[in-house]
């Protein structure tokens, strides 16, 4: 027997791209099941400027496959030295969704990011002035935190601070992996919303320790204990407006994940909507994966739904995924969710 499921086609609010030949191998990876998707700014050097976003929005199209179709969503990335005039410019253009807040040193590339946050208020201000809404990484950098209680301990220092000191301001928290962030989220009647990944609805912390290390698990914020893997599922399958699709999806060369030092990131593009599939099914919710992956993003983010759709396929068979995609940078390993997966994209 086949089960088939339609949705308007998704997006993905939250997705790293690179550049160069990374970018080449990666985005058909997504193109072919999105219509769009959040770029994250996090190059070296970081996307800051309205002109570095404008380039770099070239580059993408430039590297997209003849035949298929795709919107980058840029998103500018939030120093201590921006500019609130060309950030209030590059949103009036319809360049840019969003403005990335990293804390300084929280992640991936992050070297650039904001350690005082008094110096961002204008910028802030500005933000909710026009209504362009503000993407979070959720960490503290503190060295005193630890690092599996670096999100619940950024909700109260930072995000709660910067909410009430600007009011209007709409925030979208980023890849939230804790019960104590989907409360958070779910507490607020109004300017919030979260982004939940793939791999953090599958994976909890013993996934990556259990058995040996496995870098490919390896992501920031790191997964955490079983019962906040739970809470992002009820949060995610419930279909609560507040909550979409940001897969997060960080394509690393093996090189650098299969390392003494290994990269966060875990990529998901290839295999992320029969995941999520099988996800929903799991926990009886499959009716609501469209609003997760298809309605609740466009509808935070002031955006029409796409106009196409997607079929999805229910086989006897499990689904072959690849393994890794090639790139000319050095194979990567795509996530593995670690059992059977029987739906894929038609
Ligand atoms: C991301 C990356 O590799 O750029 N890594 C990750 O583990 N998620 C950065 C980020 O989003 O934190
Ligand atoms: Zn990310």
């Amino acid at each position: 027997m086949t089960q088939t499921l339609t949705l308007t086609r998704p997006d993905d609010w939250h997705l790293h791209l690179r550049d160069g030949a990374m970018l080449k191998a990666v985005l058909p990876e997504t193109a072919r099941d999105f219509g769009r998707a959040i770029i994250m700014p996090n190059l070296v050097p970081p996307v800051v400027t309205g002109a570095q976003a404008a380039a770099y929005r070239d580059r993408i199209l430039a590297a997209l496959p003849e035949g298929m179709a795709f919107e980058p969503l840029m998103t500018l990335y939030l120093t201590e030295d921006t500019d609130p005039e060309d950030v209030a410019a590059a949103h009036a253009s319809g360049l840019v969704k969003a403005v990335k807040l990293y804390p300084a040193g929280a992640t991936t590339n992050s070297s650039s990011g904001v350690s005082n946050f008094d110096k961002v208020r204008p910028v802030l201000e500005k933000m909710a002035e026009i209504g362009l809404p503000l993407c979070t990484h959720g960490e503290v950098t503190d060295h005193d935190i630890d690092i599996f209680d670096r999100e619940a301990v950024f909700i109260d220092r930072v995000l709660d601070p910067i909410r009430r000191a600007t009011p209007g301001l709409r925030v979208v928290m980023e890849h939230i992996t804790t019960k104590n962030a989907a409360d958070y989220v779910a507490s607020q009647e109004q300017d919030l919303g979260a982004t939940i990944t793939t791999h953090h609805l599958i994976i909890n912390r013993n996934h990556i320790l259990v058995g040996g290390i496995k870098p490919h698990y390896y992501c920031l914020p790191v997964a955490k204990r079983e019962e906040h893997r739970l809470a992002l599922r009820t949060a995610a399958t419930s279909g609560d407006a507040r909550y979409f699709l940001g897969t997060d999806s960080a394509p690393h060369v093996d090189a650098a994940k299969e390392s003494g030092c290994g990269c966060a990131g875990c990529f998901t593009a290839t295999n992320t909507i029969p995941l999520l599939a099988h996800v929903f099914e799991e926990d009886g919710k499959l009716e609501n994966l469209e609003k997760f992956a298809s309605q609740n993003g466009p509808a935070f983010y002031q955006l029409p739904e796409n106009p196409g759709q997607i079929t999805l396929v229910k086989s006897e068979a499990a689904t072959q995924f690849p393994t890794k995609i090639a790139s000319d940078d050095g194979p990567v390993t795509l996530f593995d969710p670690g059992y059977p997966i029987y739906w894929s994209v038609a």
